[in-house]
């Protein structure tokens, strides 16, 4: 960086807002047309680079920091999860990394509590019946659904966007108890009227468990065969977090067997991908990873990336830095 601008590679496409507040900071790179680059094109595209703008499709760990060279330093995601990020391997060589938390937190809360209504109330299976031009007529049995009011939701992972499924599912009636690492403090509690149970507890009592805790070792799998059989038969699971915090084919299993009522999923264990047996059960409602897909969230995620990597570019600290 002495004397010429920064590098600043942008692994896909970010809203231009976003563009150009790094094009004040360096010389920008994004693939154009814009496309998923394989490992090994990331990799030469980023040698060279002052810093880094990757999504969630990009692992950025030692090998992606060693293609880059010594001169990195940051890697700003654009995501609040930071699976795809070995963090410790940046630390190491003095990379800083960021996350964007905060500015997702209601647009995904509204996708979870959106997939809880679908798969309850039944309004994908719905569609389906009517796009399928299936005769149907209205009777007082026609697929009936369950109703959410009086209800318990039980949410894993009481962080922000856990809260806002909370705030949620109250306007709607239900009570909530939640599970995690640690207790919420006091005035949160008393806030959302949550009530803290282990997780053993939380998945025999709750009628829909929501998933909100980060992807990491000890969260993979969390949702397991095991967990699966814990909760109620009449009982539904949302998933907004990450795909393997949930053993998906025990989950399909469990679906198919009538072990839970059913499953409201906006993301994969494998994405793209998708597990075969989930697609063919009526009783799972599914979105392609849209939690924080609005116009106006991708674009504050975007933009306070790019801050992150200005800020850090100038030597000052980032808005939302990851610590190892
Ligand atoms: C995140 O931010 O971690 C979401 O999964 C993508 O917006």
């Amino acid at each position: 960086m002495t004397g010429t601008r920064p590098r600043i590679v942008v692994s896909r496409w970010i809203p231009d807002d976003a563009v150009a507040l790094l094009r004040e900071a360096g010389d920008v790179w994004l693939p154009q047309p814009d496309r998923a680059l394989p490992a090994a094109e990331l990799h030469e595209v980023v040698a060279g680079a002052d810093a880094a703008v990757v999504t969630l499709s990009e692992h950025a760990g030692a090998a992606f920091a060693d293609a880059a060279g010594p001169q990195l330093k940051v890697v700003a995601n654009v995501a609040v999860g930071y699976d795809n990020i070995d963090v410790p391997a940046l630390a190491e060589r003095g990379i800083t990394v960021t996350n964007t938390p905060g500015v997702l937190t209601d647009a995904t809360a509204d996708i979870a509590f959106g997939l809880l209504l679908s798969v309850t109330r039944r309004l994908g299976e719905g569609e389906r019946l009517l796009r399928s031009r299936t005769p149907w007529s209205f009777h007082l049995g026609f697929m009936l659904g369950s109703g959410v009011q009086g209800k318990t939701l039980g949410i894993v992972g009481l962080g922000q966007i856990g809260r806002a499924m909370a705030t949620r599912a109250r306007a709607f009636g239900m009570s909530i108890v939640y599970t995690g690492r640690r207790r919420a403090p006091a005035e949160v509690e008393a806030d959302l009227d949550a009530t803290y149970l282990p997780q053993d507890e939380l998945l025999a009592t709750a009628d829909v468990v929501s998933l909100h805790c980060p992807l990491t070792s000890e969260t993979r799998h969390l949702i397991d065969a095991e967990a699966l059989a814990a909760m109620k038969p009449t009982a539904f699971l949302v998933n907004t977090t990450r795909g393997p915090v949930v053993d998906e084919a025990a989950l399909a299993e469990a679906l198919r067997e009538g072990t839970i009522a059913g499953a409201g999923l906006d993301v994969f264990e494998h994405e793209p991908d998708v597990h075969p047996g989930l697609l063919d059960l009526d009783n799972v409602a599914m979105a392609p990873h849209l939690g924080s897909a609005t116009v106006e969230t991708r674009t504050a995620m975007a933009t306070l990336a790019a801050r992150n990597v200005l800020a850090v570019l100038a030597g000052e600290t980032p808005l939302t830095e990851v610590t190892p």
